[in-house]
């Protein structure tokens, strides 16, 4: 995969969740629903909830510098800061307010919308700046407060979402850590999972209509998204693999984008991976969207568990519908 001689590795991770927890148990308080259902359907327990003072901006801002202190780098290096998210604090986006916030004066920051796929999106589209001598030291940030979206009377999609903030830092480096991927996505299933818009017509002078309306909360087809999920995931696996001329067996660690319990169980199986191998911490946050693979990755660095040259096999899935898979090594 090495272009123009400019090789890619992962030095510092960070992660941030708010500090209120709300258990299954509590949730039955909202909906009719119990932890007997929610933790045998999904394999969830509990979920971190951002309280009405807590911004995206914050919690990304706090990961971010856990990830800059890791790679032993000073906000100064950073070229490119990319904040995957569906939940800005600001549509026009909130990466920049991030920059202030650190002061990485030098760098350049966007937004970039692909939902539960943001982060892997994310990995890719940092990979390609620094593989073409454009940057040397990206910082890509995945955060959600999807609470904020949630329909808390829908038992079918309150029980499973949660807030968080993940972070790493990518590096121009000699030996390439950033081994394949691949990306994908299908508008057709659109409909599937949906934050959208909706229009209220007001007529601003007489003829002329526009559009003044708000966003809806979060609507799902839980079964289809499961049945794509777990199509879908170890097809990109596979792809992503193979450009990486590797098999399923060479993979240290399968790092899924944390929705459910099932479809961590079933993709692994799919794939011939063992448990062991299958890094899940989704009892505890639930699904954080764009946040769930960098809060992951960051805990089982900080465990010890992924140690430096353990090949890693991360996929996200989600709205749009979108999905994908990299492959990397991490450190440097
Ligand atoms: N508590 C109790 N009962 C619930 C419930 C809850 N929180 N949510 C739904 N139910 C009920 C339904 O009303 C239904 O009752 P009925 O049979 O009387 O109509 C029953 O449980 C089964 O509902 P169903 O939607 O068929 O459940 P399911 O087995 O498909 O599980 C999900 C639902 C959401 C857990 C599952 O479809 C799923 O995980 N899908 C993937 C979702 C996902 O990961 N989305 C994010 C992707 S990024």
């Amino acid at each position: 995969m090495q272009q123009l001689g400019i090789g890619i590795a992962f030095t510092g991770s960070g992660s941030c969740t708010p500090s209120f927890s709300l258990s299954n148990q509590m949730l039955s308080q909202v909906v009719e629903t119990s932890d007997e259902w929610i933790s045998s359907r999904t394999g969830i327990r509990e979920r971190r909830l951002a309280d009405a003072d807590t911004s995206l901006c914050a919690i990304a801002t706090e990961a971010s510098k856990q990830a800059i202190a890791m790679a032993q780098i000073a906000p100064t290096d950073i070229d490119l800061i990319i904040l995957a998210t569906s939940s800005a604090d600001d549509l026009f986006g909130t990466a920049s307010q991030i920059q202030t916030q650190l002061g990485a004066t030098k760098a350049v920051a966007f937004d970039l919308t692909a939902a539960c796929s943001g982060f892997v999106f994310g990995l890719v589209t940092a990979a390609q700046f620094i593989r073409t001598g454009v940057y040397q030291n990206v910082l890509l940030i995945g955060a959600d407060i999807l609470s904020r979206w949630v329909n808390w009377s829908d038992r079918g999609t309150c029980v499973l979402f949660g807030d968080g903030a993940g972070a790493v830092i990518m590096q121009a480096n000699p030996c390439d850590r950033f081994l394949g991927f691949e990306i994908r996505s299908d508008g057709t299933q659109n409909a599937c999972l949906n934050l959208a818009y909706r229009p209220q017509p007001k007529e601003l002078i007489t003829g002329v209509t526009i559009s003044q309306g708000a966003y809806q909360t979060i609507t799902m087809n839980g079964q289809e998204v499961y049945r794509f999920a777990v199509k879908k995931v170890p097809e990109v696996i596979e792809k992503a693999l193979y450009r990486s001329n590797m098999t399923p067996a060479e993979i240290d660690w399968l790092l899924l984008h944390q929705a459910n319990q099932r479809i961590l169980n079933a993709v692994a199986q799919r794939l011939n991976i063992p448990d062991e191998k299958v890094i899940s911490n989704l009892a505890n946050y639930g699904n954080t969207s764009a946040a769930s693979i960098p809060l992951a990755l960051d805990e089982a660095v900080r465990q010890n568990q992924i140690k430096i040259g353990d090949k890693i096999a991360v996929a996200g899935f989600g709205a749009g519908l979108t999905w994908g898979a990299a492959i990397f090594q991490w450190g440097r």
